[in-house]
């Protein structure tokens, strides 16, 4: 069992308060002491999050901030590796910070801080490399994905999990919430903790990863690949009714519905499985039993489902124009998070220098 710093929740009288939208059950349980255990997660801000953000990641996380001890992270560091424009960063970062609390993301309940506020994560990222394998590194699906876009690899894409495993140690978490496309950079992460422990003594706990089966790869509109901003296959979180119906309209149903009279085949259409997260049950057996009776055209499905996720986000949408006009109150929220994030990573990086010897005061006593 290693030694843990535990944040002052207390500190943050915030007046931000919010209602929470429903969300699937935690998957593990406060440990036997009741010592709540701890979460982290991150997401890059590359600007509002999406439907696939949404409900594999941020739904989940709302629906585990009175169970665990969680602490929610806007990786800007790791954004960078992406390439991009720069001066886009700070309103990318503005704009992820505001859809996380418009979801419903507590600060009263959990931590939430942008990753370049506690340079720590760096500092534990820098010396994981002294026991990270560059082949383990060169073997990551997303870097061999990534990397054929360039002639010149950058490093910063190369030793991207290091810098995740950093995210998540330096907290000692005990489990991390995330999509199915982050399944091997955890699996990096036990790895790293695994031979740091070996090298330098028991520091890290072997965090685990909770995957959900159902959510885990929220396909894209074009129904071809994870839905992904870079492949601009999104409906966003925040859009307007209209913005939402705009994107729904272009999505890939079941190819072999060519007229609307076709019988169509719900289990391989897209558009019926986002229908399973938006629309009631009577609602999807309707459109079920119409689409393989060819007696529902692909056009109404898709209005239904727009105009379901329209007022499911409607919510969203009224506290995200709130804190808009209010952009202090964002501060004031990234703010207290950094100060509680940095307490916690003090205390890991100062084991942690004492563990590798990076400490020649000593040597004076
Ligand atoms: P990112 O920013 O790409 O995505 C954030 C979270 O959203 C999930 N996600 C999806 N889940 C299901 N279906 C989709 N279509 C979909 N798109 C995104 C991702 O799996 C993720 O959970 N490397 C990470 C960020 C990161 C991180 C961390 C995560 C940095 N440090 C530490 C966890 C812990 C990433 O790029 O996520």
């Amino acid at each position: 069992m290693t030694a843990r710093c535990r944040p002052d929740q207390g500190t943050a009288k915030l007046a931000l308060r919010f209602h929470f939208a429903t969300t699937d059950l935690p998957m593990t349980s406060p440990d036997s002491s009741g010592t709540k255990k701890r979460i982290f997660s991150g997401m890059q801000p590359s600007g509002e999050a999406h439907l696939g953000n949404y409900l594999g990641a941020l739904r989940r996380w709302v629906g585990m901030q009175d169970d665990y001890d969680c602490i929610w992270c806007i990786v800007d560091q790791h954004a960078i590796t992406a390439g991009g424009d720069p001066s886009e960063t700070p309103g990318n970062v503005l704009d992820l910070a505001i859809s996380f609390l418009a979801v419903g993301l507590d600060p009263e309940k959990a931590i939430i801080f942008v990753q370049s506020d506690v340079p720590e994560h760096t500092e534990l990222a820098w010396l994981f490399n002294a026991v990270t394998p560059v082949g383990d590194l060169e073997r990551m699906t997303q870097f061999k994905d990534k990397s054929q876009r360039f002639d010149s690899i950058p490093a910063g894409i190369l030793n991207y999990p290091i810098l995740q495993a950093a995210d998540i140690l330096l907290y000692k978490a005990d489990a991390v919430p995330v999509g199915e496309d982050q399944k091997q950079h955890l699996e990096m992460t036990r790895d790293v903790a695994r031979k740091f422990n070996a090298a330098y003594g028991e520091t890290f706990p072997e965090t685990e990863p909770l995957i959900a089966k159902d959510v885990g790869r929220i396909m894209g509109l074009d129904g071809e690949a994870k839905m992904s901003k870079s492949l601009d296959n999104t409906i966003p979180v925040l859009a307007e009714p209209e913005d939402v119906w705009a994107k729904v309209r272009t999505a890939v149903t079941d190819p072999q519905r060519v007229r609307r009279d076709d019988p169509g085949r719900p289990e391989v259409c897209n558009v019926f499985t986002l229908h399973n997260f938006f629309s009631d049950d009577a609602t999807r057996a309707d459109i079920d039993a119409q689409c393989r009776a060819g007696t529902i055209g692909c056009v109404d499905c898709k209005r239904r489902l727009s105009d379901n996720i329209a007022d499911a986000f409607g919510p969203f949408r009224e506290r995200a124009a709130e804190l808009h006009a209010h952009p202090e109150r964002v501060r004031e929220v990234l703010d207290d998070g950094a100060a509680r994030a940095s307490a916690i990573a003090r205390e890991t990086m100062a084991e942690v220098r004492d563990r590798m010897g990076l400490d020649w005061r000593s040597a004076i006593g």
